[in-house]
């Protein structure tokens, strides 16, 4: 089910797909449109053009209106109006022609919310830790929480609700694996009065059509599909799950049938680098609009299992390459978000955006982190969604606190140019290696401790690798046992 670019013309009718569209941004003041982990601000004359789009006027039908509004030249106005909808339409935003599917119900109550400064645009909420996968990389902590302790649905809709009064825009529905829960509707119908833009983040091995088509019509609005390889042996060795791959090609194409939006989310590390080029085809195949091609950070769970993963320099630096070129030949048909790996870089990213200024996570039973390895820091302390509105955790909690702006930084990045750019980097890497949460992140060069950080990197990935230790409740503690359990 490959997808063509959409090439606008005059003659095209751009219309949003059912998983874009316009949105008020109350908080903020400003309108944006709502998309797979992003949202697009909007000048007034990307404004003006999109007031226009509906699937049935075309291109230049927009352009005349807009010609005669701003009496303009009607062909600088057309050349304009197409660079706008083309750069849209290469983000797989737009189509040409009404869309086929109904766009999700709109939010009686998300209107009504009092303005308040710098909310989170995103909210993580990891609704439960259980799942029936074992990656071996998993971001959750390596002490999982217990199904007697996470919020009730009645519980996350209130988040939801508080959430979006602050201006959360995006919502992650994640775990574990969020479908494992069977009031993910009543929590999904929460998060859609709320009026946020819904991702459920999911291993797809436990979904059905019809429920996937249920979730659909309650107005969710993108699937996240976790790839651990497409080569199925090799996909059942990593997730510690047989059959997984069959399963995820029908949830993917079922997402597509259904006309939610599709990102494809493919961890890469030393077992499955040499098919990144099969993944890159089984995300066309299946007519994702976006590929995450992520390279491995190390904290929690792949921390354990670093020599199990860490890929060479050489094998990293092909990625990048294949990546560049699958970039430039699926111009318009797929987008790729690129997550370096660390120990091969010579900047660090922004990591979460900056502490405490993009994104919140919530755990299963309500503690609210500024990132989801929060917990690997010592000496935080955490609020609890049930204890304390959220918008006062966000502005006044003690861990989102911790690491914002610049007053914790040390030398090179208090004097940096770039501290306002990458924010010094990851704490929780800077903590898992140089022992000091306010150090500058190694993957830094200016870090006194880059060097140390890409020859272990080097060193580990050329020795063989070790069996894993798979993710499982009772910690990363009963590495003898996983070792016994895991499959020959
Ligand atoms: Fe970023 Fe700090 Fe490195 Fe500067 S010194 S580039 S702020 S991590
Ligand atoms: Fe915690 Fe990067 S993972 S700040």
């Amino acid at each position: 089910m490959s997808e063509a670019r959409f090439i606008v013309a005059p003659e095209s009718k751009p219309a949003f797909t059912r998983y874009s569209r316009l949105h008020e941004d109350v908080v903020r003041q400003r309108k944006v449109i709502l998309a797979p982990e992003r949202a697009y601000e909007l000048d007034p004359i990307g404004l003006a053009v999109l007031g226009h789009v509906d699937g049935v006027a075309s291109v230049a039908e927009i352009s005349q209106r807009l010609a005669q509004t701003y009496s303009a030249p009607v062909d600088v106005i057309q050349t304009d109006v197409v660079k706008l909808l083309q750069g849209l339409a290469d983000k797989r935003l737009l189509r040409d022609g009404p869309d086929a599917f109904s766009p999700p119900p709109l939010s009686q109550t998300a209107k009504s919310y009092a303005p308040f400064e710098r909310g989170p645009a995103g909210l993580l909420a990891e609704l439960t830790h259980r799942c029936p996968l074992q990656c071996p990389y998993c971001s959750n902590p390596l002490d999982l929480e217990r199904a007697n302790t996470e919020l009730t649905s009645g519980e996350w809709g209130d988040v939801f609700r508080q959430a979006a009064s602050i201006g959360a825009l995006q919502l992650h529905l994640s775990g574990g694996e969020p479908t494992i829960r069977r009031d993910l509707e009543e929590i999904l119908a929460h998060a859609v009065d709320a009026g946020l833009y819904t991702n459920l983040v999911t291993s797809a091995v436990l979904l059905t059509r019809e429920r996937l088509a249920h979730l659909a019509e309650i107005g969710l609005d993108h699937v996240q599909v976790s790839v651990q390889d497409v080569v199925p042996e090799s996909s059942d060795h990593i997730s510690g799950y047989e059959g997984g791959v069959a399963k995820k090609r029908d949830v993917a194409r079922w997402a597509r049938e259904l006309g939610l939006g599709l990102t494809i989310n493919a961890p890469i590390h030393r077992q499955n680098i040499d098919h990144l080029p099969q993944i890159i085809d089984f995300a066309v195949e299946v007519g994702a609009q976006r590929l995450e091609v992520a390279h491995i950070q190390y904290y929690a769970w792949a921390e354990v299992n670093r020599a199990a993963l860490i890929p060479t320099r050489e094998k990293f630096l092909a990625t990048v390459g294949i990546v560049e070129e699958a970039k430039k030949r699926l111009q318009g048909v797929l987008n790729f978000d690129f997550v370096i790996h660390d120990h091969y870089a010579s900047r660090p990213k922004a990591c979460t955006g900056g502490w405490g200024r993009s994104i919140m996570v919530v755990t299963p039973s309500g503690k609210a982190l500024p990132c989801h390895a929060a917990q690997t820091l010592p000496g935080l302390s955490f609020d609890n969604v049930r204890q304390r509105p959220l918008g006062d955790i966000w502005r006044n909690g003690a861990a989102f606190e911790a690491f914002r702006g610049e007053e914790w930084m040390q030398e090179p990045c208090r004097s940096c140019d770039k501290r306002e750019i990458d924010y010094g980097g990851c704490r929780c890497q800077a903590l898992a290696v140089t022992g000091d949460a306010a150090a500058t992140d190694p993957a830094c060069h200016r870090s006194a401790h880059h060097e140390e950080f890409a020859a272990l990197g080097q060193n580990e990935s050329l020795l063989p690798a070790p069996a894993f230790v798979y993710r499982r409740l009772g910690g990363a503690d009963r590495k003898e046992k996983a070792l016994d359990e895991q499959p020959a």
